[in-house]
């Protein structure tokens, strides 16, 4: 079997100098988290995901079934954080989705942001990404990081122009 490497970034962030307002364009609209919400952040996560790089990092983003379990595994972390966690509804449903935790360090960890296909490029993924930032702030967190696969360019930029910064590179070996 092959191993496919990966190199990603990890990218931080100090939550000081981030915190602004995260105004979404009509008609859309932030959906806080509920625990009855997790089969629908499971399957915007899986919309969003499908046929995009990361599914090819980590399997189990572009299959239903996998989503739903990182989801599931996501609500069960001690650090959870409701206050990072946000869906955005449309006329037709939602359309975007950010998970946030506290890791054992007291830093905050963007999980997944994902916006569908036919949403991008109105400005909802870096929406979504200083909501989340805005709960890290509001649960008492001064810090966040994410990890982000290089080749994925548009997600770079995007955190790069909400202020995250490259800390680290690393490579996620993958069986293929
Ligand atoms: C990454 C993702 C969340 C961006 O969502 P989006 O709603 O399109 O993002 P925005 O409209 O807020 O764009 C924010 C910035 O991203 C960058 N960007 C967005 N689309 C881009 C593209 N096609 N090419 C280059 N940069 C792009 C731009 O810098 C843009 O800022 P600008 O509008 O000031 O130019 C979305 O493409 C997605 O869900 N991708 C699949 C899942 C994924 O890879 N998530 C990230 C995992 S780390």
């Amino acid at each position: 079997m092959a191993i496919t490497y990966y190199k990603r970034f990890r990218m931080e962030i100090d939550l000081d100098r981030a915190i602004t307002s995260s105004v979404l364009p009509e008609p859309f609209v932030w959906v806080p988290w509920e625990d009855s919400l997790l089969e629908h952040h499971a399957e915007v996560k899986y919309r969003c995901f499908v046929g995009e790089v990361d599914a090819y990092v980590f399997p189990c983003l572009g299959d239903r079934h996998g989503c739903r379990r990182l989801m599931s595994e996501i609500r069960r972390k001690g650090g959870f954080l409701p206050e990072a966690t946000w869906l955005i509804a449309g006329t037709e449903g939602y359309v975007g989705t950010v998970q946030g935790v506290r890791d054992p360090s007291g830093v905050g960890a963007i999980q997944n942001v994902g916006v569908i296909p036919g949403c991008r490029g109105l400005g909802l993924g870096k929406a979504l990404v200083r909501r989340a930032l805005a709960g890290f702030y509001q649960a008492g967190l001064r810090r966040a990081y994410l990890e982000v696969t290089a080749e994925n360019a548009s997600a770079v930029q995007l955190y790069r122009e909400v202020g995250f910064r490259r800390v680290k590179t690393l490579y996620k070996a993958v069986d293929c």
